[in-house]
This record gives structure tokens, sequence and C-alpha cells, in this order.
């Protein structure tokens, strides 16, 4: 893992496809990861850890189903939220973001509990960027 500072922006700009986390940098045993998402993710269960999410542009929406019900948050670009462990949950974007996810090391994107994965998702515990 480089020791050099690393710009979001150039990070995010490093790559095109979406729905496929790229590695930042790390922090103790978890990923700092950044990924340009655009329409829907899938619903997933991470059943050991809670997700941090950090929109960084465009505005995200992650569809949740709590044990009062289902509900849809908004995040705005600067919002944070934090998906509790075994929430099931669905992020999504009608026109597009870029977003900062902070999480476990080998925590995989579609959880441990899902449903059928569709082609525009990339199952992936998030993948090196070039040169970190
Ligand atoms: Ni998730």
């Amino acid at each position: 893992m480089s020791e050099q500072p690393a710009r979001l922006a150039d990070a995010l700009s490093a790559f095109d496809q979406l729905w496929s986390p790229r590695i930042v940098t790390r922090v103790n045993d978890y990923d700092v990861r950044v990924a340009k998402v655009q329409g829907e993710f899938v619903w997933h269960t991470h059943d050991d850890t809670d997700e941090f999410f950090l929109v960084v542009d465009g505005e995200l929406q992650i569809a949740l189903r709590e044990p009062d019900g289902e509900r849809t948050v908004t995040l705005p670009r600067g919002a944070v939220f934090v998906v509790a462990k075994g929430i099931e949950h669905k992020p999504i974007s009608r026109d597009g973001a870029s977003i900062m996810l902070f999480e476990p090391t080998g925590t995989v994107n579609v959880g441990d509990r899902h449903d059928d994965v569709p082609d525009h998702v990339d199952v992936t515990s998030g993948h090196d960027l070039p040169g970190r």
C-alpha cells in the first residue's frame, strides 16, 4: 500500500466500471473504497459488519428492510450513512453517483446473502487501484 497521498477524484478518474469498488487505502483491518454507481444494485445483507457510505458526488439512495418495515434514505453529496450489520439493503442512484465505502478488508460487496446478481454488478471485495 502506497504511503503517498491519494485524491479521491484521481482514484475515481482511474476507472469507469460501475458497481465495482476500488481500494484507495487501508486503515487497520478496514478498506477505504471508492465506487461509481448508477441504477440499482442488488438486495443484500452483511451478517457480520456495518457498512459506511460517504457520497462524494451525485446522490445515492439506500433502500433498507428493517425490523419495522422498509424505507429508503436519500444521501446527497457530502452525506454519510451507516447500514447496520444484518440489515438488508440496496443502493440505488438514478442519475449516478461516486461514493466512498469503509468496511473490513475482505467484505464482499454483495454481502453474505443476496438476491440473484444482475450482470451489471461486479461481485468483489474491492480491486486495487493501479499504482496503489
Ligand atoms: Ni452492502
